[in-house]
């Protein structure tokens, strides 16, 4: 039975995502900026009321805050057409930001072109597309770490310890891998770099359950190694289970912030995003 005592059950569902989607625009009305406290010298990484977009005119981030304190694990989850891949793509300095401050340690680096991120030790792994599929494992790495080719052997030793695939199968092409190990790859050239920053795009998206649950290991103990990491997230629950703090993006904005546990037990964030209706 719905709200309105629809019978017909393909009608009742219709009309209960249009209530979800109903409840989410009031919750986005009270939302205020993602929970921030104190200046950009207070976080690692600080974006502050960010707007920004693709097209002149049409803003995608509506001001997004978010920020990233030393040694945590981020989540940023919501629907598909949020703004996920844009803040972070924002951050990493893919897209230009229109207004709002974005800060790391407190230097300004908003304007910054990407390579710029990656020297003060950002590291970004799209959601698409982010192995060369025909060039070799090691050949991915060695482009991970064009910037400094000639510390090469002492980085791929090190991020080969946290992914022993990388030195097993090294002469392999990417592009002969599972998505889970292509996942692997990625992350593995963008810590090539020894990256203290560490973007993370829908890293488990399209893998098996089991494969899933070992990116998820693995981002963790990249973190434990004292990289810190915003990731976004499609398995939102898994997703909050392990982070310190998620944000929900919704319509380019923060809907709802918190820690993991606080938004996983979150009647309305159940509700409106983490529960059946609340997809798409
Ligand atoms: N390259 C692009 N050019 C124009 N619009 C885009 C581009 N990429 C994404 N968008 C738009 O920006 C919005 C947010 O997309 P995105 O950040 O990819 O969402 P999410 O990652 O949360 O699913 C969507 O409406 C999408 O259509
Ligand atoms: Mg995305």
């Amino acid at each position: 039975m719905t709200e309105n005592g629809s019978p017909n059950p393909k009608r009742a569902a219709v009309d209960e995502a249009a209530v979800v989607q109903e409840h989410r625009e009031e919750a986005l009305e009270q939302a205020g900026p993602g929970a921030e406290v104190g200046g950009p010298e207070d976080y690692l990484l600080l974006a502050r009321d960010l707007v920004a977009g693709y097209v002149p005119g049409v803003n995608i981030l509506n001001g997004c805050t978010l920020t990233l304190s030393e040694g945590e694990v981020v989540a940023i989850i919501g629907p598909n057409g949020a703004g996920k891949s844009t803040l972070i793509k924002t951050v990493f300095g893919l897209i230009p930001v229109r207004e709002g401050g974005l800060t790391l340690r407190g230097a300004d680096i908003a304007g910054l072109p990407a390579h710029g991120l990656v020297e003060r030790g950002v590291g970004y792994v799209p959601q698409t597309q982010n192995v060369f599929p025909s060039l070799t494992i090691e050949e991915n790495l060695q482009m991970g770490a064009f910037l400094r080719p000639r510390t090469f052997s002492a980085r791929f030793a090190a991020v080969a310890e946290l992914f022993p695939l990388l030195a097993d199968r090294r002469r392999a092409k990417a592009g002969s891998l599972s998505g889970g190990e292509r996942q692997m790859v990625a992350m593995g050239r963008a810590l090539m770099m020894e990256p203290s920053v560490l973007l993370l795009d829908e890293p488990t998206a399209g893998l098996s359950p089991i494969y899933q649950e070992e990116v998820f290991q693995r981002v963790k103990e990249v973190n434990e190694t004292g990289v810190s990491v915003v990731m976004v997230e499609q398995n939102a629950r898994r997703c909050l289970q392990i982070c310190d703090r998620g944000y929900v993006l919704d319509q380019g904005r923060n809907a709802y912030t918190g820690s993991g546990a606080d938004l996983l037990n979150d009647p309305n964030v159940i509700e409106l995003y983490l529960g059946t209706l609340a997809k798409g």
